[in-house]
């Protein structure tokens, strides 16, 4: 193999990690829809009995809007309560009704990853959170921000992403969410959510070259059909069928840093001046845990997780790999995108 055309594969390994395109559906606050805008590639019923039945999940709990308990009324079910937040990752084979498959059609790979919370107190999300009904402002990661090793690495059992992230860079994230109203909702978007922009953020989401935007929707936990209970999914990201390496998209999604960031407006008795305090949460998890190799395979001064999830995947010791296995990588993780 000639130097350019390594250079040409480095490159494409570099834009790899964001070079899928999105896949049939994601949605907040519902399972896997019934009836869809396209055509599900597998049934609603398949997905969802993956969902429940993953190959990895993991939860940690979180005290919800702790910034705010202070300020709400004597008669709150929100103080001192804990929530899980689980993340659930699934890999699995089907026949895909579809024709955008890399091999046969009758066995196709597709990965679907769900969040849900779990609160003890009784009720829909509304009366978990004191019987709110203004919005819900929540996103979560865009799926490609590509965020480096040492960073994903640093992710720990808990739901903290200061560990990860920096104190300053979690601190900037939250200051500069707008607080939500009743009048005009979340207003999120626009610059606001751009954390590579943060020189807070400079040593995470700023080493992630293709990062452009991060902020979602809000939603308004007035609205009957955003309602959840309590384990409900509350938001699931499922496929197209998986092209090239089956198993790729699974070990990134598996791997990569999982952040959720949400405010509503908490209903209190106890303010003179106001009917509801703002509460706000930024949240991170690793579906799997398992430390990355930190290994900066194409020399740019930076080892993101796209880079180097396949070979740990596949391989139990880095030390063992040798240039001509890495090249077959790159050219595997080339015939990916470019698949
Ligand atoms: C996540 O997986 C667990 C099993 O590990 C399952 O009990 C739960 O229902 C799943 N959550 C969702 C939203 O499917
Ligand atoms: C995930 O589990 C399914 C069985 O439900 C199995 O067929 C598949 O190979 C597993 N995927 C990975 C990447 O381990
Ligand atoms: C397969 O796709 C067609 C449309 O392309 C749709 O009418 C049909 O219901 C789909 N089947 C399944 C099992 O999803
Ligand atoms: C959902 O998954 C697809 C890959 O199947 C990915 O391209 C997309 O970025 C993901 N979306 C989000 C918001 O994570
Ligand atoms: C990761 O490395 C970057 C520099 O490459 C540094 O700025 C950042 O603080 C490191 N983060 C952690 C959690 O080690
Ligand atoms: C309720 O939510 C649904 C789905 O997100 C949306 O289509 C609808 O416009 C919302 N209704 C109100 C009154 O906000
Ligand atoms: C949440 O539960 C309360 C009490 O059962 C009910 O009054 C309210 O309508 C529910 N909210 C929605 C949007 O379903
Ligand atoms: C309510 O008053 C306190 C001081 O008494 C002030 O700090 C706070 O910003 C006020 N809140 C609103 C919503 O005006
Ligand atoms: C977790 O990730 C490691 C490293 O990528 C991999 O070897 C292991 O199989 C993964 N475990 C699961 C359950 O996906
Ligand atoms: C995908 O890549 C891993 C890691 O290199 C390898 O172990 C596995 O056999 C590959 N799977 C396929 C179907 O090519």
């Amino acid at each position: 193999m000639e130097i350019s055309t390594l250079s040409i594969l480095l490159l494409a390994l570099d834009s790899g990690v964001h070079a899928f395109d999105e896949g049939p559906f994601q949605g907040w606050f519902e399972p896997a829809p019934e009836t869809y805008a396209g055509s599900l590639p597998v049934t609603s019923d398949l997905i969802v009995y993956h969902d429940q039945n993953p190959n990895v999940s993991r939860s940690a709990t979180f005290k919800p809007f702790e910034n705010a308990w202070a300020e709400l009324g004597p008669d709150s079910v929100l103080r001192n309560a804990e929530w899980t937040w689980r993340v659930n990752v699934s890999q699995f084979y089907a026949p895909c009704n579809g024709s955008d498959v890399a091999g046969p059609s009758d066995r196709q790979a597709f990965v679907s990853q769900t969040y849900d919370f779990s609160w003890s107190a009784e009720g829909n999300i509304s009366e978990a959170l004191d019987g709110a009904t203004g919005p819900l402002c929540i996103t979560q990661l865009n799926g490609w921000a590509d965020l480096p090793v040492n960073v994903t690495n640093a992710i720990t059992e808990d739901t903290s992403c200061v560990p990860a992230l920096g104190q300053a860079c979690v601190d900037a994230i939250l200051n500069r969410t707008p607080t939500p109203s009743l009048e005009e909702g979340c207003k999120w978007g626009g610059s606001n959510g751009v954390f590579s922009n943060m020189p807070e953020c400079r040593g995470s989401f700023g080493l992630d070259p293709a990062l452009s935007e991060t902020f979602g929707v809000g939603f308004s936990l007035g609205n009957m059909t955003n309602q959840i209970n309590s384990g409900d999914t509350f938001w699931v990201n499922m496929s197209g069928p998986v092209l090239g390496n089956e198993t790729w998209l699974y070990e990134t999604v598996a791997n990569q840093i999982q952040l959720l960031l949400f405010r509503t407006l908490l209903p209190t008795s106890t303010q003179p001046n106001a009917s509801t305090v703002p509460g706000m949460e930024l949240l991170c998890l690793r579906a799997n845990n398992t430390k990355l190799p930190n290994v900066d395979f194409n020399k740019d001064g930076v080892a993101l997780v796209g880079e180097v999830v396949l070979l740990s995947a596949g391989t139990s010791t880095v030390a063992g790999v040798d240039s001509l296995m890495y090249l077959g990588l790159v050219a595997l993780i080339v015939a990916v995108v470019l698949g």
